[in-house]
């Protein structure tokens, strides 16, 4: 026997802990969680911490809005597993970046004229606080989609928007665009950078405008700078960059697991790069992060693309707590709407986050622990549904079985989660309406409409707080305890 448990608290048992877990090989359910003690003390300091926080009733100098495409609470949970287990660990147990927020709310994401809403409608609701129709962005539910007469004077504003234009520096605000959609901003027809022989891949643009040049050319007497690649992106001096559009792919950037490491950068590196920019702003900043192909994986009906996306974007999330303070930055993660993807089947702990459930089923066939209810994944053969067991189903590409055949799976309809730290992320509770979390941010920030709010920033009318390196060291040691 290798295991003893500890009673160190802390630290200590956090290295017992990392130590044993290294050291040798575990039964499924670690020795220490059979000791009541190990459960106590454990919510004894979950407790404590619940407690003592921190009320941050103080307006919010900069906001972080995190949204994953498609991220549902059962993919943050698989996810989740799936990171401890990439980490050597039974998951399960695992902490992401996402979960060690302290403020959790639920949001409906019906839209005005769908139960189980889309991307469009969904951002405009958690963007600019209304409720919109499907295939619509930016619009209230008086435009309806591919009619273009109903689009003036519905106009909706973004908290982004208003942030912008409530900045008396406006003029020589930071901005910074980041991500996929080369071929969107350039004449039909011209070759791309990184694919220049490719046909499929050439710039789209009917009206023959190059919006990359339009953007920089809006931007003179500004550090105004242009990127295509990682390479480029790395030599980005942030010190003396104004505004930095970087388009790494002619369509969407590729799934991290197909990312090429060297030429494009993650959405880790793009949320690091935005934040160094926005960050020298000092009246604050708002930066939206979108993990955008959690939902294009389960669209797909391949878990494991929608899983590691998800891990990735939760280290964005990681690396911006490392990056910010939680005493002046608002951060908010959620998602747009959910996905009709599950896991199940009475698995024991530690199982594979992508194997088998330990039973046959009726049809005595193995089945795997996630499934989707519709999809591509629907596959039979002569009536009967795929052995599972006789193709390879840890895969990046395996299509997990769906009940319903379709050529993409859908969107679901459940309600999502909220998390929020920082200054007023205590409104973040309770089941709320989408819309909600504009007018929450927008109230935190004292913008629009919300500029008569009581709030003050902390610290102001005295001295300015700063982020200096020992606080950050002891936010991370917390951390690490929390863990
Ligand atoms: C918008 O255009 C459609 C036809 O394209 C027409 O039927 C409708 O009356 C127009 N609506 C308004 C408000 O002008
Ligand atoms: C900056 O903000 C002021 C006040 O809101 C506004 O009048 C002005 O048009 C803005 N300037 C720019 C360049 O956006
Ligand atoms: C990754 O990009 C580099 C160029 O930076 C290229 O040389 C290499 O072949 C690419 N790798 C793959 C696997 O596509
Ligand atoms: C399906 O059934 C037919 C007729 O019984 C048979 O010829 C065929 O081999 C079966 N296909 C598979 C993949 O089992
Ligand atoms: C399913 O596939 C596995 C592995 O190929 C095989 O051992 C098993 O017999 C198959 N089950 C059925 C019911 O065909
Ligand atoms: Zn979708």
């Amino acid at each position: 026997m290798c295991l003893v448990y500890s009673r160190a608290p802390g630290v200590l048992l956090l290295l017992a802990h990392l130590l044993l877990r290294t050291s040798c090989s575990l039964e499924p359910t670690a020795e220490w969680e059979r000791e009541p003690a190990y459960w106590n003390d454990q919510a004894r300091r979950m407790l404590q911490a619940a407690l003592t926080l921190p009320l941050r009733a103080h307006r919010a100098k900069n906001i972080l809005l995190f949204l994953g495409d498609g991220m549902g609470v059962s993919t943050v949970s698989a996810a989740r597993i799936l990171r401890g287990q990439m980490e050597g660990q039974s998951g399960e147990e695992t902490l992401l970046a996402m979960d060690t927020f302290p403020y959790v709310a639920l949001s409906k994401t019906y839209s005005v004229d769908k139960q189980v809403a889309d991307s469009a409608s969904t951002a405009t609701a958690y963007h600019c606080g209304v409720k919109a129709n499907a295939k619509t962005v930016g619009l209230s539910a008086k435009a309806v989609a591919y009619e273009c007469n109903t689009t003036f004077g519905n106009e909706v504003f973004s908290v982004l928007h208003r942030a912008k234009a409530q900045d008396v520096s406006n003029a020589t605000a930071e901005g910074v665009i980041l991500g996929g959609g080369r071929m969107y901003m350039t004449p039909k027809g011209t070759p791309d950078p990184e694919y220049p022989s490719s046909s499929s891949r050439k710039g789209d643009r009917k009206d023959k405008k190059n919006l990359i040049d339009v953007w920089l050319s809006a931007r003179k007497g500004r550090n105004a700078q242009y990127v295509w690649n990682k390479e480029q992106l790395n030599a980005v001096n942030v010190k003396t960059t104004d505004c930095l559009m970087g388009l790494f792919e002619p369509k969407d950037m590729r799934f991290e697991v197909f990312r090429n490491r060297t030429r494009d950068p993650s959405i880790v590196d793009m949320t690091e790069k935005a934040i160094q920019i926005l960050s020298k702003n000092p009246k604050g900043f708002f930066l939206f992060v979108e993990g955008g192909r959690i939902d294009h994986g389960h669209h797909d009906g391949v878990a494991k693309l929608a899983l590691t996306e998800t891990i990735m974007f939760d280290q964005a999330i990681q690396r911006a707590s490392e990056l910010t303070s939680e005493s002046d930055t608002l951060s908010v993660v959620t998602a747009d709407h959910s996905h009709v993807f599950t896991f199940g089947g009475n698995t024991p702990r530690g199982n594979p986050i992508f194997g088998l459930a330990p039973k046959k089923a009726e049809d005595s066939l193995p089945y795997t622990s996630i499934l989707y209810a519709n999809g591509p994944g629907y596959i039979h053969v002569n009536g009967t549904r795929g052995n599972v067991s006789a193709v390879e189903h840890f895969s990046e590409e395996y299509m997990q079985q769906a009940a319903v055949p379709l050529e993409s799976e859908t969107h679901g309809g459940e309600d999502v989660a909220i998390y929020a730290k920082g200054p007023m992320a205590h409104l973040f509770h309770g089941v709320k309406e989408q819309n909600y979390v504009a007018h929450a941010m927008a109230y935190a920030a004292c913008l629009e409409p919300y500029t008569n709010c009581p709030l003050r920033l902390q610290g102001s009318g005295g001295c300015k707080i700063t982020l200096s390196g020992p606080l950050v060291s002891i936010t991370g040691v917390f951390w690490l305890v929390m863990r």
